[in-house]
C-alpha cells in the first residue's frame, strides 16, 4: 500500500495530536497541582509532559515524506479541565490506559496489515510506556491517598526544594530547613538521582 493513501498516515497524525494535547494538559495539570502545593505531583506530570513530547516527535517523524502537505482527520480527544489535582490524576490514569489498550494496539494492528512494521513497532513501543506512565499515576494517587489518610510508609523523605532528607513516618507542615510546604517532599525512594 502506498503510504500517501494508507490509513496509517492518518494514524499517525491522531498519535501525533494525541500525544502534543497530553503534553499540554499534562502542563496544565502541573500548574493546578503547584497552585494546590502539591510540587512533587506536578513534577511527575512535568515529567511525563516531556515524554508525550519525545513520543510526538516519534510519530510526526514517520511522516516526513509528507512534509509539505496536510492531513484531515475526525478524531476525539479529551476535556479535562479541574482545580482539583485528584481528578487530573483520574482522568491521565484512564487516557493513558486508553492508549494503551485501544488506540495504539489497533494503530499497530493497521501498519502492520497496510505494510509498515516500523511504524506498527512504534505504536507498540510507544503502547508499552504509556502503559508506564499509568501505572507511576495509579501509584501516585495511591501515594496521596496515603498521605492523606496518614498510612504513609515511608522512613525517609526529600524536600525536592532544597534537598533535606526527612527522617520518619510522618511529614513536617513545612520542611525545617527551607519552609516549603509539605507538597515538596517525595519518598526518598521516588525522588530523582538518588543514589
Ligand atoms: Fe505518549
Ligand atoms: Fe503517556
Amino acid at each position: 500500500m502506498e503510504f500517501q493513501n494508507s490509513e496509517t498516515k492518518v494514524n499517525l497524525m491522531r498519535a501525533f495530536a494525541g500525544e502534543s494535547q497530553a503534553r499540554n494538559r499534562y502542563t496544565f495539570a502541573a500548574e493546578v497541582a503547584e497552585q494546590n502545593n502539591q510540587y512533587h505531583i506536578a513534577q511527575v506530570f512535568l515529567f511525563t509532559a516531556n515524554q508525550e513530547r519525545a513520543h510526538a516527535k516519534v510519530f510526526y517523524d514517520h511522516l516526513e515524506q509528507l512534509s509539505g502537505e496536510n492531513i484531515a482527520l475526525d478524531g476525539t480527544y479529551p476535556v479535562n479541565i479541574s482545580d482539583q489535582v485528584r481528578d487530573l490524576l483520574d482522568w491521565a490514569v484512564h487516557n493513558e490506559m486508553e492508549e494503551y489498550e485501544q488506540a495504539y494496539p489497533a494503530f499497530a494492528m493497521t501498519a502492520e496489515q497496510e505494510g509498515f512494521p516500523q511504524i506498527a513497532a512504534s505504536f507498540r513501543q510507544i503502547a508499552e510506556i504509556e502503559h508506564a506512565h499509568a501505572k507511576r499515576f495509579q501509584y501516585i494517587i495511591q501515594q496521596a491517598d496515603k498521605m492523606t489518610t496518614g498510612q504513609t510508609t515511608a522512613e525517609q523523605w526529600m524536600c525536592l526544594n532544597c534537598g533535606h532528607i526527612h527522617g520518619g513516618m510522618q511529614l513536617p507542615g513545612q520542611c525545617p530547613v527551607c519552609q516549603h510546604d509539605k507538597g515538596y517532599f517525595v519518598k526518598l525512594s521516588m525522588a530523582p538521582w538518588t543514589c
